[in-house]
């Protein structure tokens, strides 16, 4: 079978976002401020969750099945919103496909290189994501003259997945992970998992505020923007009236995420759909 793009997308096809759970909302969110006239369909792959703790292999095959079914969907363009799926998958995608395809590394990195002032950046993201390297390589090829201090967070997921936002748990777990990027005087956290950005206000305590939180989200809905209009895709009507702008699909619990999704983004999610994802 081949999932070639045959013609030119249309201005009116959605935009595919994928993660491995709920953390790519963190995403859906910024793309919906920034480009509110776009169609989004999501899939969170909640049967699955973590990805962080698995093999490139094995995200890698995870993530070819949720291209192909996003493509099921005639979609123009889609966003890794998984820092582990972009560090492992992103190049093996691009290869299965002519969509145009953004990670959330690159524009993560980009803004932890301009803003530094000490050259200090912190990363804080899965086991694979740090195992990679790609937030260093990224952020050298862009400033030579920083150090980048990685520190897996595994088990930030889980809590996230869990709902527990503002526990004590999650703080206790958090004072721990963040102890030697304090020591070490970083000025910069990257943020380097989608779904850290649902417990910011916990680590900007815990880290002290002369740290800049980076949460790529907001420039990788930036960059995409940037695209879409060079590409002349971009969607400039809003909507017709009844269409359903913003889908939602994950590979189990559907009604959990409904619940996840409403208190992420305050459009008012009208469903989440539960779909065999290993068909694709
Ligand atoms: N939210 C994802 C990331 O950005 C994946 C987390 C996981 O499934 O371990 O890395």
């Amino acid at each position: 079978m081949s999932h070639e793009y045959s013609s030119m997308p249309h201005k009116d096809a959605p935009i595919g976002v994928f993660d491995s759970g709920v953390g790519g909302l963190t995403v859906v969110r910024e793309i919906m401020r920034q480009i509110p006239n776009e169609k989004i369909v999501y899939f969170g792959d909640t049967a699955r969750v973590p990805y962080g703790s698995k093999s490139k292999d094995t995200v890698t095959r995870f993530s070819r099945q949720i291209l192909r079914f996003l493509q099921t969907h005639q979609v123009k363009t889609i966003v890794v919103a998984c820092n582990t799926a972009s560090a492992y998958a992103l190049e093996e995608l691009e290869k299965d496909t002519d969509i145009p395809i953004i990670g959330v590394v690159k524009p993560g990195a980009k803004v932890a290189a301009e803003v530094t002032r000490n050259g200090k950046i912190g990363v804080i993201a899965t086991e694979a994501t740090i195992g990679s390297q790609i937030y260093t390589q990224y952020i050298k090829q862009l400033n030579k003259n920083v150090t980048i201090y990685g520190k897996a967070c595994p088990l930030f997921v889980p809590l996230v997945e869990e709902g527990l936002w503002q526990d004590p748990v999650t703080d206790e777990i958090a004072k721990r992970y963040l102890s030697e990027l304090i020591d070490i005087d970083i000025d910069t956290l990257i943020l380097g998992c989608t779904h850290y950005p649902l417990i910011r206000s916990t680590l900007g305590r815990i880290i002290g505020e002369n740290v800049t939180l980076v949460n790529p989200a907001y420039e990788t809905a930036r960059e995409l923007k940037e695209m879409l209009g060079n590409k002349g895709i971009l969607n400039e009507e809003p909507p017709a009236l009844g269409a359903n702008q913003y889908r939602f699909y994950v590979s189990d619990g559907a009604e959990k995420f409904k619940h996840f999704a409403n208190s992420i983004i305050k459009y008012g999610i009208l469903s989440a759909k539960t779909i065999n994802i290993e068909q694709y």
